[in-house]
């Protein structure tokens, strides 16, 4: 419409003209034009059948191969000696879809689990596991983090000596101690060792090579502190070393101060975050770089890339993403706590979904033998929660609610996770092997059109996410299949066809039904099983 105007002809013509041009070969049936110049390209059914033909026989469901891109995938990255939260959690979870659908499409996913392993706090952690080990020779202490942490803080409030211990300590290992060093790897370590549990359990990729804390970035910051004040970018201000920004302004209306070494030496987050960005693009060789981070933290980043624009460490023709969510909340729609109004341990919140799920199931299956129980429990439980993260667009808070999530209607892992194994057994009940469907796909019912159509979609769903990063896509596609399949079940006879051909042809569609719904889960790091 808007070309016809700038032409000065009336929309329809326009229309005419580009229709006779069209070369569609055999993609469109019917190409009209309607009301004030709109074209209608209606899909050629048979087309449609020979693409799901195809791509039900291809690897990878067809999707086109990609130009290989090295994307850095920063996510999970939680704090040593501290419990991980649920900002934590939606991060790993969303993260790993992320890394999951890229990893898919063919492209080189290097996962960046940016740990929270440095800072002054390790003085009085160091102490603390001192003391614990003179008292008691264990480190059994920290199998509860957040009490470990607590009781660390509490003495290093109220035992001045200890504080003092704990400064010299701090000191000492940025000095590089060797005693030091070896108490902070083993607060390392023992916090990642539990966290790795988390992770198995979640189903999530990450691993112990994965983690690229804070504290491998030491080495860089003092050159990049250099660089930043050769280039002119950094100052001397009330003893600190800043970076001005005229992008951000400060309450006064001043270009804002971004402190990137303190009166004291240290360095900060931000500092940290310039030499991450720098490293991701030099000695990864990224092309992109995700990162999965609260939207609080945004402002954050958004300074500390500003600066590595300016400085030149990454070219524009890397990206810098952002790819923020917001909070998750309890159903009084404040910040998600336990009752008590404390943080809620990630490892109670999935023994509750996996105890909720096997209730669940147990009532559906009374005959149920008790270890595949066990599994489809575990399965439909930490499905659930996953799903319900993955299934709200990320950028707003999301309300975490039992009932919901665990529900057999709707958009949630269960019913999709359940779809999964109606669709498969209808294949499975034939009896036959794929290789022994030989007759072609052919469409002739509105449904066996629609669905089929909708499955061709997968590819173009798989990229919108890679693109933004935005797993609810996904879910909504496979959510939409799913309701387009009960449909064409309740509607085309399949085993009981009228003919052969179209006996083969339905359970082709259903095949590749199957097939996509656990592919796109499996992007979405959602487990199948094949009853529930
Ligand atoms: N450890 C940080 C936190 O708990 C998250 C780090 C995110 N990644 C980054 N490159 N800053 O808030």
């Amino acid at each position: 419409m808007s070309v016809a105007k700038k032409l000065g002809m009336p929309p329809r013509q326009l229309a005419e003209k580009v229709v006779q041009l069209l070369d569609l070969g055999d993609i469109a049936g019917k190409v009209e034009i309607a009301g004030p110049g709109f074209i209608n390209i209606f899909l050629n059914s048979d087309w449609v059948a020979r693409q799901a033909d195809r791509v039900l026989n291809a690897p990878k469901l067809g999707i086109a191969p990609v130009e290989p891109q090295t994307i850095v995938i920063d996510y999970s990255a939680p704090n040593v000696a501290k419990e991980m939260h649920v900002g934590h959690l939606r991060s790993t979870i969303i993260g790993d879809a992320a890394a999951r659908t890229q990893e898919f499409l063919g492209h080189k996913v290097i996962r960046a689990n940016h740990v929270g392993d440095w800072g002054t706090q390790f003085g009085m952690l160091i102490a603390y596991l001192e003391k614990m080990q003179n008292e008691n020779a264990s480190d059994m202490g920290l199998s509860d983090l957040e009490q470990f942490y607590r009781e660390a803080k509490k003495h290093y409030d109220e035992d001045a000596a200890f504080a003092e211990r704990a400064r010299a300590y701090v000191v000492k290992l940025q000095g590089g101690d060797q005693y030091c060093l070896k108490m902070w790897r083993k607060l390392v370590d023992i916090t990642m060792a539990q966290n790795q549990l988390t992770y198995n359990r979640l189903n999530v990729t990450l691993t112990e090579d994965d983690v690229m804390g804070e504290s491998l970035y030491n080495a860089m910051l003092p050159g990049i502190v250099a660089d930043l004040k050769a280039k002119g970018l950094a100052v001397e201000s009330e003893g600190a070393t800043v970076v001005f920004l005229d992008e951000y302004q400060n309450k006064d209306g001043d270009p804002m101060g971004v402190i990137i070494q303190k009166k004291d030496g240290g360095y900060l987050y931000t500092t940290t975050d310039i030499a991450c960005a720098k490293y991701r693009y030099e000695t990864l060789g990224a092309n992109r770089v995700l990162y999965y981070i609260d939207s609080r933290q945004h402002q954050h980043l958004m300074q500390a890339w500003t600066i590595v624009r300016k400085a030149g460490y990454v070219p524009e023709s890397v990206s810098l993403e952002h790819h923020m969510f917001g909070m998750m909340l309890g159903k009084d729609g404040k910040p998600f706590k336990t009752r008590a109004g404390g943080t809620v341990k990630l490892s109670d919140l999935l023994d509750e979904a996996i105890e909720r799920a096997e209730q669940l199931i147990a009532g559906k299956n009374p005959d149920m033998p008790e270890d595949e129980m066990k599994t489809v429990a575990r399965v439909v439980g930490i499905g659930a929660v996953k799903y319900a993260d993955l299934s709200k667009s990320r950028t707003t808070d999301y309300v975490f609610d039992w009932d919901n999530m665990l529900a057999f209607e709707g958009n949630t892992a269960p019913y999709m996770q359940y779809a999964y194994t109606r669709v498969a057994s209808v294949f499975k009940r034939a009896g036959i092997d794929e290789s022994s469907l030989t007759l072609p796909l052919t469409l002739t019912e509105e449904r066996e059109i629609a669905l089929a159509t909708r499955l061709l979609q997968f590819e173009e769903v798989l990229t919108t996410v890679a693109r933004e990063g935005t797993p609810h896509v996904m879910c909504s596609y496979l959510y939409d299949l799913a309701g387009l399949f009960s449909g064409f079940y309740e509607h085309c006879q399949i085993l009981n066809a009228d003919s052969e051909e179209a006996r083969q042809s339905r359970l082709k569609l259903a095949l590749l039904t199957s097939k996509t719904l656990k592919t796109g889960l499996d992007t979405l790091g959602i487990e199948t099983v094949e009853r529930m």
